[in-house]
């Protein structure tokens, strides 16, 4: 890379930082219970994506796919699926490395901030990325394609109570749209394993989601981890 290529894709990443901050504080004046207004966010978004250099309060989604060992499913033939995508971090890394990447989110703005990172990633990597991201709750979206590779990452039962509903809906609907063979990975949202904690339900929620999963799937892996002071259960499963 050239001198004044390198001083381009200096200001393309200050302009894509510029454009996702933006959104970001459209979103936040607008939503009460954003999760940047969350107390343990102290201000922070939620994602982070080291590619492109921006700083959330979660792990990378690099640090994060490492963790999970998701590069073992990378197939230039598949196509994934992330529900609750946020602002499409994953789906975007994934695009990298599937043959397509989706997801959805129903807020407009992390939408829009994912298909944002989309052009800018496409122009920095010279290569047609092939994401679709849809402006809608999960449990309203009507897809047309079944999948090879699904994600519901801290998606189920979220802290922000938007999504709600009962697991055997939400689980079946990922079966029904997982083609054969496929593959469902699963991160419950953080939980305490005091029963004296306001946030004890999220553990009861992933103990259900287990069970449902269970039920559906075979399991290949599950883990409970520390994250932070609470925990995470991680499931990675495989379409019967
Ligand atoms: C805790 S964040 C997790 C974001 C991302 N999956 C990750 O792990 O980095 C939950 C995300 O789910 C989205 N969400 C909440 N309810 C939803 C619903 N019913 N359908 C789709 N997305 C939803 C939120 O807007 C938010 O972006």
């Amino acid at each position: 890379m050239n001198y004044n290529e390198k001083i381009a894709n200096k200001y393309l990443l200050l302009n894509l930082h510029l454009e996702i901050y933006k959104k970001l504080y459209e979103e936040v004046c607008k939503n009460d219970f954003s999760y940047s207004r969350a107390p343990n966010s102290r201000g922070r978004p939620y994602q982070s994506y080291d590619f492109i250099n921006f700083k959330g309060l979660r792990w990378s989604v690099e640090k994060r796919i490492k963790d999970m060992e998701l590069e073992k499913f990378y197939n230039k033939k598949s196509s994934s699926f992330d529900i609750g995508c946020n602002f499409g971090f994953f789906v975007n890394e994934f695009s990298r490395y599937f043959n397509d990447s989706s997801g959805c989110d129903h807020v407009k703005e992390f939408i829009e901030i994912g298909k944002i990172v989309n052009r800018y990633l496409c122009k920095i990597t010279k290569k047609k990325l092939k994401v679709n991201l849809f402006c809608k709750k999960f449990e309203d979206l009507n897809l047309k394609k079944k999948y090879d590779f699904i994600t519901s990452l801290a998606a189920y039962q979220t802290t922000d109570k938007y999504q709600r509903g009962n697991p055997n809906k939400y689980f079946e609907k990922i079966d029904f749209f997982l083609k054969k063979k496929g593959i469902f990975i699963f991160e419950s949202v953080s939980y305490p394993k005091n029963s004296d904690s306001p946030d004890f339900a999220n553990k009861k929620n992933s103990e259900s989601a287990y069970n449902k999963i269970k039920k559906l799937f075979n399991l290949r892996s599950v883990e409970e981890k520390k994250s932070g002071q609470y925990y995470r259960l991680f499931i990675e499963a495989e379409k019967k």
